[in-house]
């Protein structure tokens, strides 16, 4: 009986959250980094199920870094990354473009589907949903900054209570080439969570949140301290897109960006659902109006 009642407690504490977020959109970006354990994934699609149910508008956006890499590895072609980003050339395009869109855009969407969900699998190309052109062709190759986010697509994917998993590619937005663009998926989600008003974007990675220089967990950031920690070097490698896609993210309007744990079992509910939250979050500096 005792521990019935504490059930109840437990779905009693998440009422205010489940309240509050009813109809909002959250984007969540699963990094490839925290698609690693078995049990995990299928903890992350019972998550997501379970937002959805209670009302949340669930937007999944995916990366597969270390896949891409694995894959890229077995074709004894190398990895090669400036600025956290992976420089793409047209053989490696091709190659990201497989991986991404064709192995872990329908693993993501099986799972979920599996788990007893709705979702539906797209590439950042389909319906021209991600336009991009190229950051610094020289430097990165087919790495793109995106253009244009043709966002409608995703809204009618919502209305139809499915759940929309995105492939971090884009078209071209200018040449028409067909290879697209390989986009990092933090810069993906974060575009996104603009284009569609989320409310807040996650970021489910493999460290407990952003760290200082003596490993410590940094529970709060502001827009400056962020900055700092980059300059600094503090942040470095795959952390500095998802940073700079946090702080984009805020200036865009999203009124929060967490970076979590993705090992840690049911992160993204002990984020959403419980009052101490897990993992970084990034704000504004001043004007948060509704309490998110
Ligand atoms: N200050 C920092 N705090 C935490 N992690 C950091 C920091 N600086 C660099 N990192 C690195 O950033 C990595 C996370 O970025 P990474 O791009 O590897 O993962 P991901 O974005 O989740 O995966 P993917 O790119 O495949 O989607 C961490 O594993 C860590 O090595
Ligand atoms: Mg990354």
């Amino acid at each position: 009986m005792k521990k019935k009642i504490e059930q109840v407690k437990i779905l009693l504490d998440a009422l205010p959250y489940i309240k509050k977020y009813a109809g909002d959109i959250f984007v969540i970006k699963y990094g490839g980094s925290a698609q690693i354990d078995p049990i995990l994934k299928a903890q992350v699609a019972e998550d997501i199920l379970l937002m959805q149910l209670v009302g949340i508008k669930v937007v999944i956006v995916h990366g597969g870094g270390n896949k891409i890499s694995s894959f890229l590895n077995k074709l004894h072609i190398k990895s090669t990354f400036v600025d956290g980003l992976r420089v793409t050339d047209a053989e490696t395009m091709e190659i990201v473009e497989m991986v991404l869109s064709g192995n872990v855009n329908k693993e993501i969407t099986t799972l979920i589907n599996q788990h007893g969900g709705n979702a539906l699998g797209i590439s950042g190309k389909d319906a021209n949903l991600l336009m991009a052109t190229p950051i610094d062709f020289e430097k990165y190759g087919y790495v793109g900054e995106i253009r244009l986010v043709n966002v409608e697509v995703v809204k009618k994917i919502l209305d139809e209570k499915l759940i929309p998993v995105i492939a971090p590619i884009a078209s071209d937005n200018g040449t028409n080439s067909s290879l697209g663009y390989n986009i990092n998926a933090d810069f993906a989600a974060s575009q996104i969570a603009i284009a569609l008003k989320a409310r807040k974007i996650i970021f489910m990675t493999d460290t407990p949140g952003v760290m200082d220089n003596s490993k410590n967990i940094i529970s709060t950031l502001n827009l400056q301290e962020a900055e700092a920690l980059k300059k600094s070097g503090v942040i470095s490698g795959g952390m500095i897109p998802k940073v700079d896609a946090c702080m984009e993210a805020i200036k865009g309007g999203v009124l929060k960006s967490h970076i979590i744990d993705g090992r840690v079992e049911h992160a993204i509910l002990l984020e959403t659902f419980t009052s101490e939250g897990v993992g970084t979050v990034i704000k504004g500096i001043s004007k948060i109006k509704k309490g998110a």
